[in-house]
């Protein structure tokens, strides 16, 4: 896996010592990966990263110390996790409730007895890529227990195995879901290859922040880029629907990010970055600039017009 290349033991990022078959292979493979999690959407991808669901998972990576890569797993694995279930559960109802009119007294069951559980999901969400992750301690059910209790919830070791089973189970055991970060790195890997004169470290760095207003912003960001690319302020529901493809492009939400941390670092300088980064990827300068654009604007709170 890409990470294992690109991380020391001790934590910090070692760029530029893969070599270049190797990292073709990588990338070759982070693109099929993300073609194939384009081609299996589903209406609700992307409904559960909710602005401050990521908050609170990134906050308690934080607070437990884990990497940032596995505060971002967590994410993918949550929303993973809540389309399989909901879906399931749903789908359990019987044709009588369905023909009922109205049938949404079943529906409003199933999220209310799921809301009890929820808290712990998003914990089982982290606990799980805890365990995946080469880099953070694993959470263990000591830790677990002290820290939720800590934040006011109370629950015993086997509840918590419980709830983790469950997770698993849902996520049909397939814990290694495309990351955001996974795809920033190792095209920053890539980048930094091709490009010996960049400061890659510091672009990480940088890149890191972007990344994170990206996903705490990710509603109006998206927002904006839909009225950019439609040049229409008010879009028809399809172009809605359409756009999934692009809010859940982790190849695009990778080189963008690149291209705004390119332009706070090298001012004009950065066409040239986009040029590359079309170049390794083969997603238009447009695209990658649009995004930028759309970004840089919220950064700095400019209203965005088509
Ligand atoms: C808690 O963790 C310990 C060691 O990691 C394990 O032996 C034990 O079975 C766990 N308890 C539960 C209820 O999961």
């Amino acid at each position: 896996m890409a990470r294992n290349f690109l991380r020391s033991s001790s934590q910090s990022l070692k760029f530029r010592k893969a070599c270049s078959d190797l990292l073709a292979d990588i990338l070759i493979n982070l693109n099929n990966e993300n073609k194939d999690h384009l081609n299996n959407l589903s209406e609700c991808s992307g409904n559960f990263k909710d602005e401050r669901i990521i908050e609170y998972i990134l906050l308690m990576a934080k607070e437990l110390a884990l990497d940032l890569l596995t505060g971002y797993q967590a994410i993918e694995l949550l929303q993973r996790f809540m389309v399989k279930h909901l879906s399931d559960l749903l789908a359990m109802q019987t044709p009588q409730d369905v023909a009922a009119d109205p049938p949404l007294g079943q529906v409003d069951d199933v999220f209310e007895k799921f809301k009890e559980k929820f808290p712990l999901v998003i914990f089982s969400c982290l606990q799980l890529a805890s365990k995946m992750s080469l880099h953070s301690e694993i959470i263990n059910n000591d830790t677990a227990v002290q820290f939720l209790h800590s934040v006011g919830f109370s629950v015993s070791k086997q509840t918590l195995l419980e709830s983790e089973l469950m997770v698993l189970k849902g996520l049909e055991f397939r814990l290694n879901v495309p990351n955001p970060l996974t795809y920033v790195e190792t095209l920053l890997e890539v980048f930094g290859h091709n490009e010996p004169s960049i400061a890659v470290d510091r672009l990480h760095r940088l890149c890191c922040h972007v990344l994170q207003f990206v996903s705490l912003q990710r509603t109006a960001i998206y927002d904006s880029l839909l009225v950019t690319t439609t040049q229409c302020v008010n879009p028809s529901r399809e172009q809605r629907e359409k756009f999934v493809t692009v809010t859940e492009d982790y190849m695009l939400l990778g080189v963008g990010v690149i291209a705004v941390a390119s332009f706070i670092l090298y001012g004009r300088k950065w066409e040239q970055v986009v040029e590359e980064l079309s170049h390794i990827t083969g997603i238009s300068s447009r695209s990658i600039t649009d995004f930028a654009h759309v970004t840089l604007n919220h950064i700095v709170r400019k209203p965005v017009l088509p």
